[in-house]
Formats: structure tokens, sequence, C-alpha cells
């Protein structure tokens, strides 16, 4: 007979002590009903030539004194090597619809400088090109997802760009790539047929995007031989903006009898939290009444990949084509003092909160979400990794992604439980939300999130069909809902290990108000 107290891990206390008596939620897992894997694709990063974001936050050249490997920087590749990164999405944005790849290949020197005309007309010295960039996914073991540009490019310029990259034989394009320091083809994993084509990518109508998606997708073609098969370039096309379905009618519609010559695998979909255009919540300064609004905001997600992925199921019942959420996170007013072209934010325990909330999205859409992009990885808006000269800050948002990195290709499993509600003024939230999964070990990892910003919860789950020999947990929170890291105090907002109690197939634990925990359970 399994032993009655399996285990208690009690390190340390978490920061902020609770006050009020905890609310218990009763909550069941039952592993017999495991559904889809959670495509690790799911935690994808996306870095725009924008602000900071590749100049000083990725790349700062072969002489800076800053450590780096090639002009990259070692203590961002370090911190992205632990978020076992799946892809980054390069060179944009509304930049890549303006980026011609020829710029920025070939020696350093010699490089043309151009404008960044959407992003705080700066220069552009193209230092920071394709061969930099393979590079870089190469040094945090990722996967390249190139954006081409069809808004001020031709097919022939994107067909070039890949075969340059791709090309295994030595066509005139393989040898210029060779004779720029690398011989062998390279992978690229996804391709991106533009960037908001209805807005910043050249304001088409669907229907203009569609013959154009059709002749890109014919004729930007990967030559990689390894790329054959099950390893094949997937092609995503431009969808929406937000949870109007009539753009994804009209790609989709044409999908389901498209010709064998041309195809997709991906219609992207753009959604930031914002509350309302132009950006104008402060990332830091506010309250709970903010807190709860911006929360409320971003639970809208669910709506739209609800609403997607129904007209995707119409014309693709197989569930072929993916929903690509490639453009998410939260968007605040510019830091006072920045360009507001740099979209410079701070990133709070609020933004924790709000990635995990979004990542259970998806996760809880895992047969259809198989891909998604935060904005953005370095510097700009959500960032993962804040930079300023030789010095690096952790964002809450990362330490999420960290937390979150077991879920990557792990089988979900669903999650029973009544989330109650958290009301602020006339905001209704739900207070709590959860997902777990399974991983290839037999690993079962549940992810809990308290919404409350001044309740506990007492947590009582029910794991139904499993024996649990081990359990092991952290868990993430802070004094205030606006708390951040910050160069002189990083670690107010880090990761704590919490105590958990496991009796046979029950585990019990408080969860603090406004916190994000990972629980691991070893069957
Ligand atoms: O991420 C910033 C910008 O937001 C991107 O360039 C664009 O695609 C979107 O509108």
């Amino acid at each position: 007979m399994r032993a009655i107290l399996v285990c208690s891990i009690l390190i340390a206390a978490v920061a902020t002590a609770p006050v009020v008596a905890a609310e218990k939620v009763q909550l069941s897992v039952d592993v017999s009903k495991a559904g889809p894997k959670i495509d690790r694709n799911i935690f994808g990063q996306f870095a725009e030539h924008l602000g900071h974001g590749i100049y000083q936050g990725v790349w700062v050249g072969p002489d800076s004194p800053i450590p780096n490997t090639r002009g990259i920087r070692n203590d961002v590749v370090a911190a992205l090597r632990a978020l076992k990164v799946p892809s980054v999405r390069w060179p944009g944005g509304c930049f890549a619809d303006n980026y011609h790849w020829r710029n920025g290949i070939g020696p350093a020197d010699k490089r043309v400088q151009t404008l960044n005309p959407d992003w705080g007309g700066v220069i552009e010295p193209n230092t920071f090109g394709t061969h930099e960039f393979m590079d870089f996914v190469s040094q945090i073991g990722s996967e390249a997802y190139l954006s081409v540009n069809v808004g001020s490019g031709t097919p022939r310029e994107a067909a070039d760009w890949l075969e340059y990259l791709t090309a295994a034989q030595p066509t005139t394009l393989a040898r210029e790539r060779a004779a720029n320091g690398h011989s062998a083809a390279y992978k690229v994993g996804y391709l991106g047929v533009g960037n908001e084509s209805w807005a910043c990518g050249g304001n088409m109508t669907a229907d203009y995007y569609l013959s154009q998606l059709k002749i890109y997708s014919r004729f930007v073609r990967n030559y990689n031989p390894a790329q054959e098969g099950k390893q094949q370039m997937l092609k995503i096309a431009v969808g929406p903006g937000d949870a109007n379905t009539e753009w994804t009618e009209t790609i989709m519609k044409a999908y389901r009898n498209h010709e064998w010559s041309w195809d997709i695998n991906g219609l992207s979909v753009h959604s930031y939290t914002v509350v309302k255009w132009p950006p104008s919540y402060a990332s830091v300064g506010f309250g709970t009444a903010e807190y709860s609004q911006i929360l409320k905001s971003t639970l809208e997600m669910e709506d739209l990949v609800t609403k997607q992925s129904a007209v995707m199921d119409k014309y693709d019942p197989q569930k072929n084509v993916a929903l690509v959420v490639d453009e998410w996170g939260a968007w605040y007013a510019p830091l006072p003092g920045t360009n507001p072209g740099f979209l410079v934010q701070q990133n709070s325990l609020r933004d924790a909160i709000l990635a995990s909330l979004n990542l259970n999205i998806f996760a809880r859409h895992a047969d259809r979400v198989r891909m998604a992009n935060i904005a953005q990885m370095v510097n700009v808006l959500q960032a993962m990794i804040v930079t300023d000269k030789e010095k690096l800050l952790l964002t809450p948002t990362y330490q999420v992604f960290r937390m979150y990195v077991p879920f990557q290709d792990a089988t979900f499993v669903p999650v029973t439980f009544n989330a109650g509600t958290y009301t602020n003024g006339n905001i209704s939230l739900p207070r709590l939300d959860a997902i777990a999964a399974k991983d290839a070990s037999g690993k079962l990892w549940l992810a809990i999130t308290n919404l409350h910003p001044d309740e506990p919860a007492e947590i009582e789950a029910d794991l139904v069909g499993i024996g649990v020999k081990s359990v092991a947990g952290e868990t993430l929170t802070a004094p205030k809902v606006d708390s951040v890291n910050t160069f002189d105090a990083p670690n107010t907002v880090v990761p704590k290990p919490i105590s958990v109690k496991v009796q046979g197939s029950r585990l019990a634990l408080e969860l603090e108000p406004k916190s994000v925990t990972v629980i691991s359970l070893e069957q």
C-alpha cells in the first residue's frame, strides 16, 4: 500500500504571507482523458527590427566589449536557451514588408544603410542580416521563422532569398552564400507569407492577398534536401487581426479545394491586449482596477481563437492548417522618456499572469493552435529580456515561459474545476485558471493561476488514475500586481518553491493571491 503522506516539500515561504482566509477550490485531473499534444511551437518568440529588439538586445557586433559570439550577446543566448525557444519570427512585423534581404548579406562594412520608417524613423544599419539571424537561432537552439516581403517586395525576391538560404546544389545563389561564410544549406522551418497584409503590409483586401499568397506559395521554395517529408518548411498565410472572420473565410474557403500548385500549413492571427488603440494603459504604477481591465481584455483571446477555429473547422475539418497566433501579448503606453516608436514598456507581475492565461488558452485549443509567437523577445512590448548596455534583466513574463517549459510537446490532460469569480467594480474575472499535461517521461504537470489580487486559494486536487510518488512545485508572485524586476532589484518577481501535500491521489496546496504555480507529479 502506498504510504499515506507521500511527499511534502517546504523549502521557502513565498514573498507575501496571506492575511485572508483561503477559499477552497476542488479540482480534478483525469489522466485517462488525455487530449492532443501541446505543440512546443506555442512558446515561440518574435524579434523585429524595432527599437532595441535586435540592435543592443541581440546584436552588439563582434568588436563590442559586451561578451558575444560573432556579435551576438552571450547573456541573451544563455537566457533564451533556458526557455527552449522553438521558433523565432523575424525580421518583422511591419518591418518585414519593407525589408530587402540583399541589404543584409556580405561584408559588414559594405552593408547599405536604410531607414526604418515604421519604427522611429531611425537608420537601419543592416549589420544584423540573414547570416547573423541564422547564427542566432542556431546559438539558442531554435528554428527560423522567416517573414517574407509581400508588401514592397516581389515573389522573385522572396524566391531568391529562399534559394540563397536552402539550395544544397551549387547554384549561383548557393555559391554566394558559401562565399559569405556558410556552405551548407540552412534549415528554414517556417515561412510567413507577408505580415498584416490588411494594414501595414499593404492594405490589401482578402481576395487580393489570396492571389499573392498563391503566387508566393508556388514560387518561394525550400530546396534543402533535409527538409523533405516530415521536415518540410511550413507556410503560414496572413490571417486576421481580431475576431472578425471574413478574412479567414476567404483564405480557408480557397484552401478547401486548392490546386496542387499552392498550399498552406498555417493561418496567422494577431491579437494584442490593448483595451483600445492607441495603447494608453500604463505598464507600471497601476492598481487592481487596471489589473482587472487588462486581464479581462486578454481573456478575449478565447473568443477570438474559438471563432477563427470554427471557420477553419468548416473548411478544414482534418485540422491540417494550424491557427498560428504569431503576434500576441500586452501593448501598453510607451514608457515616458523613451522613443514612442521603440515600444518600450515595463513588464510586471500582471504580465506574467496575462502570459499564463494566454498559454492556457492555446493549450486548451491545442488541436488547432499549434504555433504562437509572443511580441516581442527582447526590449520591445511584452519582452522576455530587457538589456541596458552590458546589463541584462529577466522579466516576469520570462519566468512564466521558463516555468511552462515542461508543457512543450506534452499531452494535454483536461482539468475540471469551478473557477469562481473575482469582481472589481463592473469587471468580473474567473478567479482561477488551470491546465495539466503529461510529458514523455510520464510526469504530470499542473499549472494553476490565481487571478485574485488579494485572496489566496486553497486547492484540493483529485488526480484520477494517478498514484503520486513525489511532487515538486514553484510559484511566481510578488507584493503588488505591478511589481517589476529592475536592474537594481532583479529578483522581485521570481519563482519560489511551494509546499504541496499529497495523500494517495489527492493533492493539497495553498495558492498565493495573484500567482502562477507549476507543479510536477511523478507517478
Ligand atoms: O509588434 C509590433 C507590430 O505590431 C508589428 O510590427 C506589426 O505586425 C503589429 O501591428
